[in-house]
């Protein structure tokens, strides 16, 4: 049990002696502000509710603060549903949409979006507007943690002086801030939200000690780096990682294909090598990447050696690499068409997988939209099937592309399966798929789902990213 000295602040974690911070988040006796109550937001805040704090989501948008406290998920994450039923249940989270909320939360964190801007930077609009509104409310003892992606020097040179600006508080002394990346990934954000280390940049050492208290008292390691411009190139490297590594794969995949070699046979091999710490780690090449954020970030890393002068070369390489698997595909459809004596523009390509990764709804990014485009232009007749977006939530096709709903029956109509996203739908059902696709008829796979030889044993041919063309086998 904490009792504060007369010394001691009686809200808030920071000016509290480390130890009585922590016992406090490890008592559970800090209440959570989480603004921005979209993906990140809502699988944050059900999570750390889930944990035992107590949750405040703050949300401009009012169909998310229905949906929460109906005790629905406002995205499809897989876990979430159930997570934010029982939370909401037992008054663990509670959301609204009235910023001066956060003056009786001792922890803020601010986990609103920031899509790519017209130069290629983030639209920094949301979390400035965040930033403005919360000043007035902020109380000394304060945390404010910026989990949105942003670039360097955003934390101390657009948010901290709004703050103080606006508070009339002095960072550092009355509150604290820091910028703590959010590195999840959608699919598996809440076994990652309870693992994942957090890496916490702070604008002072005990601001940093305080928060990374915050993080370890909900059961979460911590990794501290000197500051908040740090943590924010943090974020920018993984995902530049990413995106960089899956275009190496994808441009091996380009080279595997015509010299008769599986390209996951040769990347599974190669990732045997020792390597400084680790190992040689090639990712699995596809059909394209998208989401959100491995979309944009490359770009913000080049626009942001643009304002320190330089122009960086591997940024917009690795995204050209990947934004080029669309058309990649495209092509492979248009040879697997002649393969079983067909022009594109005479016969229907059935695009499999809509979203961006399998098993969500969610199309940020999506590289589908742009394969149905390539497809279109080669002269298919494009159908989609997506079996994870609901109709009222489907986005609007290019010209020409129209929804199907009937997997089997829309197979049957053949001849060219293009698959996209590897939805668990799909990988289940690769027999029935094969069955009832009219042979002989033609597989393109961008996700390693099918079997080469079980297509050609079907009577089908096969393309896919990274393999060898196969003919049906008699
Ligand atoms: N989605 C991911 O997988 C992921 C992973 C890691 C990091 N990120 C980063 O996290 C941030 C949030 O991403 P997201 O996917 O959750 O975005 P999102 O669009 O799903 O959620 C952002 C939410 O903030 C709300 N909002 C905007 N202005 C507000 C305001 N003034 N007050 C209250 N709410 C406000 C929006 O209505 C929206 O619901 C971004 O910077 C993103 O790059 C996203």
């Amino acid at each position: 049990m904490v009792v504060p000295t007369s010394s001691e602040p009686t809200f808030g974690l920071l000016g509290l002696p480390l130890a009585a911070a922590a016992e406090r988040c490890a008592l559970r006796k800090v209440k959570v502000a989480v603004v921005g109550f979209g993906y990140v937001g809502s699988c944050i805040g059900a999570v750390l509710a889930h944990k035992g704090f107590l949750v405040h989501g703050i949300e401009v948008d009012p169909r998310i603060v229905a949906a929460v406290r109906a005790g629905r998920a406002p995205v499809e994450e897989p876990g979430l549903s159930e997570l934010i039923a029982d939370v909401v249940l037992e008054e663990r989270l509670t959301i609204g949409s009235d910023l001066s909320a956060v003056s009786g939360c001792e922890v803020v964190l601010v986990t609103v979006g920031t899509p790519l801007g017209p130069d290629h930077g983030p639209d920094l609009g949301a979390v400035i507007a965040v930033a403005k509104a919360l000043a007035p409310h902020l109380r000394k003892g304060h945390l404010v943690i910026l989990k949105s992606t942003v670039v360097p020097k955003t934390t101390t040179e657009v948010v901290v002086p709004l703050l103080q600006h606006g508070s009339g508080l002095r960072q550092g002394v009355d509150f604290g801030v820091a910028f703590c990346p959010e590195r999840f990934e959608e699919g598996n954000a809440l076994r990652q939200l309870r693992n994942l280390p957090v890496v916490v940049g702070a604008t002072s050492p005990q601001v940093g000690a305080t928060v990374a208290a915050f993080w370890e008292s909900a059961g979460l390691t911590t990794m501290r780096v000197a500051s908040p411009t740090a943590a924010e190139l943090v974020k920018l490297a993984d995902n530049l990682w990413i995106d960089l590594n899956i275009a190496l794969a994808n441009e091996l995949a380009l080279l595997a294909a015509p010299l008769g070699v599986d390209a996951l046979e040769v990347i599974a091999a190669a990732n045997t090598l020792p390597k400084g710490q680790h190992a040689v780690n090639i990712m699995t090449p596809g059909a394209g990447v998208g989401g959100s954020c491995l979309t944009k970030d490359p770009y913000f890393v080049h626009q942001l050696g643009r304002t320190l002068g330089m122009e960086l070369r591997l940024p917009l390489a690795g995204r050209a690499a990947n934004e080029a698997m669309p058309a990649v595909m495209a092509t492979l459809a248009a040879e697997v068409a002649q393969a079983i004596g067909k022009a594109p523009g005479s016969c229907a390509a059935l695009l499999l997988g809509i979203s961006f990764k399998p098993d969500t709804d969610d199309i940020r990014g999506t590289t589908a939209l742009p394969l149905a485009e390539a497809l279109g232009a080669r002269g298919f007749a494009v159908l989609c099937h997506d079996p994870c977006i609901r109709s009222g939530r489907r986005p609007a096709l290019p010209t020409g592309a129209a929804w199907v709903d009937d997997l089997l029956e829309s197979v049957r109509g053949g001849p060219v399966l293009v698959l996209h996203t590897a939805h668990g739908v799909y990988r289940s059902q690769v027999a029935a798929l094969l069955t009832a696709l009219p042979r002989p008829g033609g597989v393109v796979d961008g996700r390693f789902v099918f079997d080469p030889q079980a297509v050609a044993s079907a009577g089908h041919h096969f393309r896919g990213i990274g393999r060898p063309p196969l003919v049906p086998r008699p």
